[in-house]
């Protein structure tokens, strides 16, 4: 490795030439998406993929019974959530947990920095499928919501090489959060997109990983405008690594672009919170 290098350098340097593995894409959610996709969906299939995976059942289940989905009666089988839940939701719960492990560190500032990071991706995730059922794209809600669990799967992967890093000796501690900060945001949409290439998912998930902070962007892309606006709702409430930041949403681009008005900005608003019940 190069001396006498910056950390954003350093970082730069080891994610260029992979010398630390980057973070595994666990294909059960997928596969669940894939089954619900079919057109003659097969609950049973669902259900046998959750259940075979007792990690996975443990957190389907306590995500079924978290405040979003508001249920009256505790859901205590894979089977009966499917039912009480719809196979769509499932999926969408089957995908947040099967990443879930993912975001875990042995350090304990980048395992804080890692939850911080879920919680954003996760509440990303629901923003961006209740603005595709709000905007008129509800044939396009399922892949909103991946999109949007998958947009900063980069700040993940930069987060892992920095404490292998640490670990490794090749650096004491994190410099300080600014640097970190500036890191994430300047590395994140590049190793983002190599890194959802490499996982083989569909192109558009790779794009909107690279282009969700571009000031010029393709606003015929209807899926990448939906994430932007997801990401910039929870970036106004502080849902993440930062603070929060001075965004009218109504008054974006993004929402004047997908036709949503001031009230439906502040019914995302709710969404978002609500969302939080989530993680
Ligand atoms: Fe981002
Ligand atoms: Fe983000």
């Amino acid at each position: 490795m190069p001396q006498e290098k910056s950390f954003i350098d350093i970082l730069d340097y080891c994610l260029k030439h992979k010398n630390i593995s980057p973070p595994v894409f666990n294909k059960t959610g997928m596969q669940i998406r894939e089954e619900v996709a079919r057109e003659e969906p097969d609950n049973r299939v669902i259900e046998k993929i959750i259940t075979c995976d007792q990690a996975l059942t443990s957190e389907v289940l306590r995500t079924a019974n978290s405040v979003f989905f508001k249920g009256l009666s505790k859901i205590t089988t894979i089977r009966n959530a499917i039912v009480r839940l719809g196979m769509k939701e499932i999926a969408n719960i089957a995908l947040m947990a099967s990443q879930k492990s993912n975001f875990t560190s042995k350090n304990k500032i980048i395992h804080r920095i890692m939850h911080t990071l879920w919680k954003h991706s996760v509440v990303c995730a629901a923003g961006s499928e209740w603005i595709a059922l709000n905007c008129g794209m509800k044939n396009r809600s399922q892949e909103a919501f991946t999109a949007g669990l998958l947009h900063d799967m980069g700040k993940l992967y930069i987060l892992i090489v920095t404490e292998a890093l640490i670990r490794a000796g090749n650096i004491k501690q994190i410099p300080s959060m600014t640097i970190l900060h500036e890191a994430l945001d300047s590395l994140h949409t590049h190793y983002g997109y190599e890194l959802l290439m490499k996982w083989n998912l569909p192109d558009a998930y790779a794009h909107i990983a690279r282009d969700h902070h571009l000031d010029e962007y393709d606003e015929d892309d209807i899926l990448l405008t939906i994430v932007r606006l997801a990401n910039l709702a929870c970036n106004q409430q502080g849902i993440g690594i930062k603070p929060p930041a001075d965004i009218i949403l109504a008054a974006t681009p993004e929402a004047d672009n997908l036709g949503l008005s001031e009230i439906q900005m502040a019914e995302l608003e709710i969404k978002l919170e609500d969302a939080i019940s989530l993680v």
